[in-house]
């Protein structure tokens, strides 16, 4: 059964005041690129080609002015709104009927993911039809995020959403594979005292059962929660970084459509010609030529 994503691209974006008074976070740059495409690509990359953007009302809009129907990626895009930011787990209440009873993957739309043998690695977490698999990443400050807590053997006992006194520094970072059962489970999840639909709430259940996989993110992967001025900052450094030294690009929706076999040459030489003169198009140029 073909597995279907949904990028969750809403939130208040208080944190980024002003900037996020009148542009979704999701859509400011990330160097060269606007934030959401890094999330899209990692979704693309991991084989999946039916995707539900959730944001609020007010930037529905402008997500479709820039991605469309995702057509011209051989992809298909959907969007929804969430009217308030009523919690993670609520991206499965609100794609319900998007999802219709497929295995699904949730992607934040501020997080991103770079790193090597990751292309395989989101293949594999794809191909997985049973069960929930998430990503564990050690961060600095563990009373962030929601952290993994072990027993003596190293088993994956219970996850808790920004612990005060964390029991490890491993965070589940915001990539999230789920079977078709996610739309029952989100069902059974319970506002936090925060008011929040909780995503950890939606772990739990699933390791109640026995069936939610930890994948550590080694120490060859880089992982960007970019909620802050800063972390957004050293996002656009470390990208403009590896693209430059590496004369790559991170990221590249149309890129990573080529390669993955979704769209077509004539569709990458219209991008170069909307992008003139610029470094990206002397990029997609040497893509299409690589193997010709
Ligand atoms: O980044 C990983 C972390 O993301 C996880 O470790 C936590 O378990 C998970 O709860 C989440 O924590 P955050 O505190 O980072 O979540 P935040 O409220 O910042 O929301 C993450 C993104 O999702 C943000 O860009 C806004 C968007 N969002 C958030 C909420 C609550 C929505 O689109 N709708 C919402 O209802």
């Amino acid at each position: 059964m073909k597995r279907k994503g949904i990028i969750l691209a809403g939130g208040a974006g208080t944190r980024l005041y002003p900037l996020t008074k009148t542009i979704s976070k999701q859509l400011l740059p990330i160097y060269n690129k606007p934030l959401i495409y890094y999330p899209l690509s990692t979704l693309m990359l991991a084989g999946i080609r039916e995707v539900l953007i959730i944001t609020t009302p007010e930037d529905l809009e402008k997500f479709k002015a820039l991605l469309g129907d995702g057509s011209q990626l051989g992809i298909r895009l959907e969007y929804a709104a969430q009217e308030e930011p009523r919690g993670l787990a609520e991206a499965f209440l609100i794609g319900e009927e998007f999802i219709e009873n497929s295995p699904t993957s949730l992607i934040l739309g501020d997080n991103i993911y770079y790193g090597q043998g990751m292309h395989g690695m989101l293949q594999q977490a794809n191909s997985q039809e049973d069960g929930a698999l998430v990503f564990g990443c050690h961060v600095e400050d563990p009373s962030r995020y929601g952290i993994a807590h072990f027993d003596k053997e190293g088993k994956l006992t219970e996850i808790v959403e920004k612990p005060e006194n964390p029991k490890s520094s491993v965070a589940i970072t915001g990539l999230y594979f789920y079977d078709s059962t996610v739309v029952e489970k989100a069902k059974k999840v319970r506002p936090s005292p925060r008011g929040e639909l909780e995503i950890t709430d939606l772990n739990n259940l699933y390791l109640e059962e026995g069936k939610l996989g930890l994948v550590n993110l080694g120490r060859g992967f880089a992982w960007f929660d970019t909620g802050t001025f800063d972390s957004m900052l050293e996002a656009s450094q470390f990208i403009k970084t590896v693209e430059n030294r590496q004369n790559l690009m991170i990221g590249q929706i149309d890129e990573v459509a080529y390669r993955m076999g979704y769209t077509t040459k004539e569709h990458i030489e219209t991008v170069i010609r909307q992008s003139k003169d610029s470094k990206q198009s002397c990029y997609l140029e040497s893509l299409i030529h690589e193997n010709t």
